[in-house]
């Protein structure tokens, strides 16, 4: 088996099947570890090395340069939000309800009503993360570093190759596992 074929231990651990019959308190910790510390240490990464002015401002590459850092600001702005609204809010509210399901406690009154609302806001920002992570691969052709660049501001095109990865496992395990079995927990 080649390296390219091997399923590497993070791949598997993120993968949604092996997460449905496990409590959604150690899923959200897994996430918010796994995948939102990720986030966090890479966003700003990329960010320092797109903006590092390594191509003289009269080059046409420098326009384009331009373009990929606003957007991907555009895109770092979004999902740092998301990251927050998730572990400040609704992240603690799914915690509530499965400790309430298990105890056989009354389920928690949210002033917004079922867990479903704040759901569906999450998953209309992950379509929207991932638009605008097409539209980047769109610019810059498949996250192909324009010539000249120097090694470390081409980097960031292959990390922002990975974010889009590791943002697909992330919001399949949110959109497939943690928000549909939440919903159900709190409808049973
Ligand atoms: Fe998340
Ligand atoms: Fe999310």
């Amino acid at each position: 088996m080649t390296q390219a074929n091997m399923i590497q231990p993070a791949e598997i651990a993120s993968q949604p099947e092996g997460w449905q019959d496990r409590a959604l308190t150690d899923l959200i910790r897994y996430i918010v570890s796994k995948h939102h510390a990720y986030l966090r240490e890479e966003l700003p990464a990329i960010d320092r090395l797109l903006a590092a002015p390594t191509i003289d401002k009269s080059d046409a590459r420098a326009a384009e340069l331009g373009r990929l850092a606003n957007l991907f600001r555009q895109f770092r702005r979004g999902i740092e939000e998301h990251l927050k609204k998730e572990e400040a809010i609704l992240f603690p509210m799914i915690e509530k309800i499965e400790a309430a399901r298990h105890s056989g406690h009354e389920m928690p009154r949210f002033p917004f009503g079922s867990i479903a609302h704040p759901i569906s806001v999450m998953e209309q920002e992950h379509e929207r993360a991932r638009q605008e992570l097409a539209q980047i691969r769109t610019i810059t052709s498949g996250y192909a570093p324009p010539a000249g660049l120097s090694d470390d501001q081409s980097s960031a095109f292959q990390k922002l190759q990975d974010v889009e990865s590791d943002l697909e496992v992330h919001s399949r395990l949110e959109d497939e596992v943690l928000f549909p079995r939440a919903i159900g927990l709190e409808r049973v």
